[in-house]
């Protein structure tokens, strides 16, 4: 058979294509063992399965072009595909092992050292978040979230902030454009703690309740070395029959003693929150220094680390229509809440929040 001359075929027996092919399948096999190099296999492979000029392309269109009806065109199409998997097979084929020939330089070097893929490290946030909610798990508590765009009832008004008062303007909010015309309580805003998870729980199960809730929050500060217009808490929320002050400082001194050292102490100072009455900050004696005084703890040898109290009746009351098990007659209970970002800071010893925030790698690689 001439080189690209069309092979004539005889008839549409199944004999007659069966010579054919297996004609045409002995110089497919013919003209590969030839090849040498990565280009005679190029060469070879335009030859036989190029688009345009490809030998296979131009006899299956001579043939098929013939072919009487449907059953025929299907019989020769079979016998096609099976042809080009063996032209596949050969090109695959062709030249692995045949030692010296050019397709060696290619093959793949295994004495090169791998690619190395850089492993991702934990954000020291989140390894901090991780840690302490682990902490509250280990006693007990499941966790919580809630979402970071909050109603002005939410954040506010449930967690007995009303309109109009002045405990509002310690959280400098950033609000969402175009509510005006809605009634206050339901125009939205960026969540600025997440204590409106507290009531959004309390809504959705009976009590008793012991949850934990990590969460982004926002608020309108100027960025500085300790302030940053985004930040992160973790809020804590127990209620139950006959919970006690002492239940809250029983078990904020267990979660930092867990989560500081067994040697760390706490203490409890008044203060005000709207939604807990009595309200109380918690302060630890510096881990770092043990309270001899020191740089972190600014030489006092105390860190102020949260804000906690008991659960206010009035937000009791707010919940009741919701859910009824909610009498503050019959329940009483603690929550606290504190900032992911100042404790991740102290520990790691960062002295610029924005730092968390940048994406930095240099930052970053620093916890890998
Ligand atoms: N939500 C308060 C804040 O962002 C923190 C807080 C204080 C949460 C007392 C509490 C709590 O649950 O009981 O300033």
């Amino acid at each position: 058979m001439q080189e690209n001359e069309i092979p004539r075929l005889g008839g549409w027996s199944e004999a007659e294509l069966d010579r054919a092919f297996a004609a045409v399948a002995r110089e497919v096999e013919k003209s590969a063992a030839s090849i040498r190099s990565a280009e005679d296999k190029e060469q070879y492979r335009l030859r036989w399965l190029g688009r345009r000029q490809g030998r296979l392309k131009a006899i299956s269109d001579a043939w098929l072009k013939g072919a009487p009806d449907l059953d025929t065109k299907k019989r020769i199409g079979q016998r096609f595909n099976t042809l080009k998997a063996e032209i596949d097979r050969l090109l695959e084929l062709a030249g692995a092992g045949e030692s010296g020939s050019e397709l060696d330089a290619e093959a793949i070097d295994i004495t090169l050292p791998g690619t190395q893929r850089k492993l991702g490290a934990e954000h020291p946030l989140i390894r901090t978040w991780n840690e302490i909610v682990a902490v509250f798990q280990r006693m007990g508590y499941s966790v919580g979230v809630g979402p970071e765009v909050e109603t002005d009832y939410y954040n506010f008004e449930s967690l007995n902030f009303p309109p109009g008062h002045p405990a509002r303007d310690t959280q400098d909010t950033l609000v969402i454009v175009g509510q005006e015309r809605k009634p206050l309580r339901d125009r939205l805003l960026m969540r600025t703690h997440t204590s409106p998870v507290q009531i959004r729980t309390m809504e959705q199960q009976q009590p008793p309740v012991r949850i934990i809730i990590p969460g982004k929050v926002h608020r309108n500060d100027a960025a500085d070395a300790t302030h940053y217009p985004i930040f992160h808490q973790v809020e804590g929320l127990c209620v139950d029959t006959n919970i006690t002050f002492g239940d809250l400082k029983g078990t904020l001194d267990a979660a930092m003693k867990a989560f500081f050292g067994s040697s760390v102490k706490t203490r409890f100072f008044p203060s005000f929150f709207p939604f807990t009455e009595p309200s109380a900050d918690v302060q630890i004696s510096c881990p770092f220094c043990g309270g001899a005084g020191c740089r972190k703890c600014k030489q006092s040898g105390w860190i102020e680390l949260l804000g906690c109290g008991m659960v206010d009746p009035a937000v009791f009351g707010f919940v009741q229509g919701k859910q009824p098990g909610y009498d503050p007659k019959k329940v009483s209970g603690f929550a606290f809440g504190m900032g992911i970002d100042r404790i991740a800071m102290m520990k790691y010893g960062i002295g610029d929040i924005g730092l968390l925030y940048s994406g930095d790698l240099r930052f970053l690689e620093q916890f890998a």
